[in-house]
């Protein structure tokens, strides 16, 4: 009932009265009113108002089901959602559910992972508190080599959505981290399973940095969080919800047309490397070249120092800055 209420209270933006709360749920009075104290014990600023009702005023950087739930505006908002304060890994869960029949759209969000996946095999850390770990659930019709396509689009999507969010402006390195100051917060690891020949299911996983204030060691130089960028604290569900809406608009564009034709322009203009010297690391090879921007097939169109332009493809292949990782 917390999310039902939360809904009302932000769809309506101003005063909602407990009569209104109680017809639309068919709930009593005490139990929107218990639901109303619950909520404020966890953080949530609510006013009431004797003849008006309530009002949310304030809500916290929590990760429930009723605060992500609330908040939301995708496509797939009334697919299942399913929200961990601590999990293993939000690509293994949404895996799990995915093959008990979940649908396209379900979401599995966690406050902290204990063995968050990165790619190649690398950890991912997600402390409590501070990190966003979201994994969504799609299960697209067109064949298993168009899959890598749909990083690029989360990739935008959560560029989108971190430049909602905050107003900050940040980039996109090739295929899939969105850096802020030439450092990583946002990662993201595609998996798809597929049967026979077709794709029986692809699991996005994102991973931001949020709050953390510091980064230790090796990724001192390489990550940054929304905190340590702005000195401000942002709510994780929001930008979770934000993900999910600009990923939904444009991964339903793609089913249509089939390519990423309708959003290159879009993604080159905020490629990192655009028009820059990057190095091109590939087992055995190593080279430098002019990126150029990707195709509408997602590949990365490098410039060589010959003045043939190569298409770089994912996977084994990584990009970096002539200097260092942007
Ligand atoms: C990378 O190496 O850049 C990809 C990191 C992806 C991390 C996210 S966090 C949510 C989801 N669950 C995981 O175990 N991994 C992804």
């Amino acid at each position: 009932m917390k999310r039902e209420i939360l809904t009302m209270l932000r769809e309506n933006g101003e005063y909602v009265s407990g009569q209104q709360i109680c017809e639309t749920l068919g709930v009593s009075r005490t139990a929107v009113w218990k639901a109303i104290n619950g909520l404020k014990a966890e953080g949530y600023e609510i006013e009431a108002l004797q003849n008006r009702g309530y009002c949310l005023v304030s809500a916290p950087d929590v990760l429930t089901e009723a605060e992500v739930g609330s908040r939301r505006c995708d496509l797939w908002k009334d697919s299942p959602l399913v929200v961990y304060d601590e999990t293993d890994s939000t690509n293994i869960q949404a895996a799990r559910l995915a093959d008990q029949g979940a649908p396209e759209g379900t979401l599995v969000i966690a406050d902290a992972q204990t063995s968050g996946k990165g790619r190649r095999g690398r950890h991912w850390a997600t402390p409590h508190g501070i990190s966003l770990a979201m994994s969504f659930v799609l299960r697209p019709k067109f064949c298993p080599e168009k899959a890598s396509m749909l990083t690029l689009i989360a990739a935008y999507a959560c560029r989108e959505a971190v430049s909602e969010l905050t107003g900050l402006e940040p980039l996109i390195k090739w295929p899939n981290d969105i850096v802020l100051n030439r450092k990583k917060i946002t990662g993201i690891l595609t998996e798809m399973s597929m049967e026979e020949d077709y794709i029986s299911r692809i699991i996005v996983g994102i991973g931001f940095n949020v709050g953390q204030d510091h980064f230790d060691g090796e990724l001192k130089d390489k990550a940054t969080s929304l905190y340590m960028e702005t000195g401000k604290h942002y709510s994780r569900a929001a930008l979770a919800c934000l993900v999910m809406k600009y990923f939904a608009v444009e991964y339903r564009k793609f089913c249509e047309i089939g390519d990423l034709s309708f959003l290159c322009d879009r993604y080159n203009d905020k490629l990192v490397s655009r028009c820059r010297e990057v190095k091109i690391l590939s087992p055995g090879a190593e080279w430098n070249g002019t990126s150029l921007g990707i195709n509408s097939e997602g590949a990365l169109l490098v410039r060589d120092s010959s003045g043939k332009t190569q298409e770089i493809i994912g996977g084994e292949v990584s990009v970096r800055g002539i200097y260092g990782y942007v």
